[in-house]
């Protein structure tokens, strides 16, 4: 065949033309064999070839792109992986703030955290905040190299292609832009250019898309950039990553030079000084924002000056000189049609409202978590009630529903006027709809109180958390294997045939081996295509070895976060450590268990959470069949560089008079120190401020090196 094809280079239009429509029909007619799940006539790899072929002339002729090509196919979801980019500098998210008084604490914060600041001695920027996906696009000799979604923040996909067809990006930066610049910023779809597809969508008889941000995801993520290319993308910068030299010394100052760089800027950007200046700029954008051609759903504030933003550095997931103003939810009416009860993962039950379809915000709603008993009851987490009267929720009650960004609708009230007659309140189940275990609420052995989760008892028997469980697994910050969605994991879990089922997460990596013996192929089922299973295999293989605070996260202990995941990882450096220690600390005392208490931000619950998985034998023989498909990489040290104080522990006490307390830990972990709150064995250094008690004298007592406050920044080097 490719014997007789014309180079792409040395097509001209009208033979360019020609092919395209053959090309069109030749795959459509292959097409229509494989999924009539008839005798394919073509190998996998020629067809792989014809569809190569129509892109590479497309790519050449992009005017000539037909509407009914392979490539524009609708819905036809990215059907391949981005390669990864780990990003130079983490890309971070911001935390939320929903009050004028949070953001009086906020701003106090910043005062508090810096010390001996004079009142409205601070600048800070407030600027719109972008409702689409933050970029990092990366300049190496004032060249655009590559651009990468924010991803999990350590490591994006790698979308350079798509990126370079949004125009308004420059490609080059000006002669005096240091030599390694990354600009972040959002790339957004204009609700004009949103409303513009849909109604042509709909002209087209085709689906139309739900809000401009989905709309711009999905137009990213496209493979085949001419897809990116035909929807109008945008974007503003306001952030960046590595630079090699620092153009400017504010955050005001920064994005005024990428204005001067060519980079599309917001035009609602404000330096201010006071909380009363910053609430007002609040309202004025609120108040602009249904006029703005762009979604946006808070104000973003940030300290101006970067030194100051670089001694009050970052929490795990944020900095400290960041907040999102966020607006407040949309609401709407509609009716409660029937309640739901979900079974997570913990086994946790959730109700779940099923509500006649309402568009709240531009989306359209159907679902809403009623959390839990008590919410249903109208009693919060307090034993207070929280609604006006504490009226309980019930099926056919017309409600409230609001919508906040990317989180779950709630129902927030009941129209009592509306009741029918005949609703009853609803009668929460006492055993699991799913396994029919006793379904239980805790009693907090501390303060005595009722949990207000009720939770299923049947563990491992029940197929509803196994199933979540399996979810978790491959999502994400997990595993993240592509591929295996919530469909693909309730078609693998459900299925019967010893070929295809994935019960546990160990079987995700026997799959591909179950199935070349056997005769139930994967590929004759609808939904996947051989493509897509092989996609799917080369998926699963990539993630054979795999980071160890991935891979503890993935074992879906309770309370055991992405965070708290990271902090084992780091202080355990490799997963035979990690399992040994946590058998070790079973008993809940000695010096395991102290070790494990013992690392700053691992407290008792969550430790004690720990200590049970490990002691249950079903979760370690799970564990160790995963072990014998999956190798978790051993952490990286967590020292940093040369510092002294690298992989040290390091105990604060007493008043400090150079630093805030929160400035120092902060200061101490950004050179790779460990700062615990007590004094151990373990404990390298004890810096001692005037004031200092019981922790000075346990040091003295066992021997720990003690310094003040000054030997400590001689130590550090100031
Ligand atoms: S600053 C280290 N500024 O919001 C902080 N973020 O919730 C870097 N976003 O991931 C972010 N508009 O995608 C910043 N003006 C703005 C923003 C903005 C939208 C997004 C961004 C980020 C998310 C955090």
């Amino acid at each position: 065949m490719a014997d007789e094809l014309i180079p792409v280079e040395k097509l001209t239009e009208d033979a360019a033309r020609v092919e395209l429509q053959r090309l069109a029909a030749e795959i459509a007619h292959h097409d229509a064999l494989y999924h009539g799940k008839d005798q394919p006539e073509i190998s996998d790899a020629d067809y792989d070839a014809l569809k190569r072929r129509n892109d590479a002339i497309e790519a050449q002729f992009p005017t000539l792109v037909r509407t009914d090509s392979p490539s524009q196919r609708v819905g036809a979801a990215p059907t391949g992986v981005f390669a990864q980019i780990t990003h130079a500098r983490p890309m971070l998210s911001l935390d939320n703030t929903f009050s004028d008084e949070d953001v009086q604490d906020f701003v106090a914060s910043v005062y508090r955290f810096l010390g001996q600041m004079p009142d409205n001695s601070i600048a800070f920027t407030a600027e719109p905040k972008i409702d689409g996906l933050s970029m990092s696009i990366r300049y190496e000799g004032r060249k655009l190299k590559t651009a990468a979604t924010r991803g999990d923040g350590t490591t994006g996909e790698n979308v350079t292609a798509n990126i370079l067809t949004i125009k308004e990006i420059p490609t080059e930066l000006p002669e005096d832009a240091p030599d390694v610049v990354e600009v972040r910023g959002e790339v957004y779809m204009a609700k004009s250019d949103f409303l513009a597809l849909n109604a042509q969508m709909e002209a087209e008889g085709k689906q139309t898309y739900v809000n401009p941000r989905n709309t711009a995801a999905g137009s990213l993520r496209q493979l085949d950039a001419k897809v990116t290319a035909s929807r109008k993308l945008r974007f503003f910068a306001y952030a960046w990553g590595e630079m090699s030299e620092m153009p400017a010394d504010t955050q005001h100052g920064m994005v005024e030079v990428f204005r001067r760089w060519g980079f599309p800027v917001n035009p609602l950007t404000r330096r201010l000084t006071s909380v009363e200046e910053i609430l007002a700029h609040y309202r004025e954008i609120g108040l602009q924002r249904a006029d703005l051609d762009y979604d946006i759903d808070g104000v973003v504030y940030k300290v101006d000056r970067l030194d100051l933003q670089a001694r009050l550095g970052f929490r795990s997931r944020s900095p400290r000189w960041a907040t999102a103003h966020k607006f407040p939810a949309e609401q709407a009416f509609t009716r409660v049609e029937k309640i739901d009860i979900q079974v997570g993962r913990t086994g946790a039950l959730t109700p779940v409202a099923r509500l006649e379809p309402i568009t709240v915000g531009g989306v359209v709603v159907t679902n809403a978590t009623l959390h839990n008993a008590d919410y249903i009851l109208g009693i919060g987490n307090s034993g207070e009630r929280i609604r006006p009267e504490g009226h309980d929720i019930r099926v056919g009650d017309t409600v409230i529903v609001q919508r906040a960004g990317d989180v779950i609708p709630q129902v927030l009230d009941v129209v009592l006027e509306k009741r029918p007659d005949d609703a009853v309140a609803y009668d929460f189940p006492k055993t699991c709809p799913v396994c029919g275990s006793h379904a239980v609420r805790e009693r907090n052995e501390k303060t005595g109180k009722l949990d207000s989760v009720t939770r299923c008892t049947g563990g491992f028997v029940c197929s509803a958390q196994a199933k979540e469980h399996i979810k978790h697994f491959v999502s994400r910050n997990a595993f993240d294997i592509e591929g295996l969605g919530t469909k693909q994991v309730d078609f693998f879990f459900e299925s019967e045939d010893p070929a295809l089922m994935i019960r546990t997460a160990p079987d995700i990596f026997t799959l591909k081996k179950r199935q070349e013996t056997s005769l139930a192929k994967l590929e004759n089922i609808e939904g996947f295509g051989r493509v897509s299973v092989r996609k799917l295999f080369d998926a699963i293989d990539a993630r054979r070895e795999i980071a160890l605070n991935r891979f503890i996260f993935a074992l879906g202990i309770r309370h055991v976060g992405e965070t708290t995941a990271k902090l084992l990882a780091r202080s355990y450096g490799s997963y035979a450590h990690f399992s040994e220690a946590m058998q070790a600390a079973a008993p809940k005392f000695g010096e395991a268990w102290n070790e494990l208490n013992a690392i700053e931000g691992i407290g008792e619950v969550v430790a004690a959470s720990i200590v049970e998985f490990f002691k249950e034998p079903r979760n370690l023989e799970v564990v160790s069949r995963l072990l014998d498909e999956v190798t978790p990489q051993d952490a990286e040290a967590q020292a940093v560089g040369d510092s002294p104080v690298a992989g040290k522990t390091v105990v604060f006490t007493g008043s400090l008079e150079r630093f805030t307390r929160d400035e120092a830990k902060a200061r101490a972990e950004g050179l790779g120190a460990k700062v615990a709150g007590s004094v151990s064995k373990k404990t390298d250094y004890v810096v001692a401020g005037p004031g200092a008690g019981s922790k000075l004298d346990k040091a003295r007592e066992l021997g720990v090196s003690v310094m003040t406050e000054d030997e400590w920044l001689a130590l550090i080097g100031g």
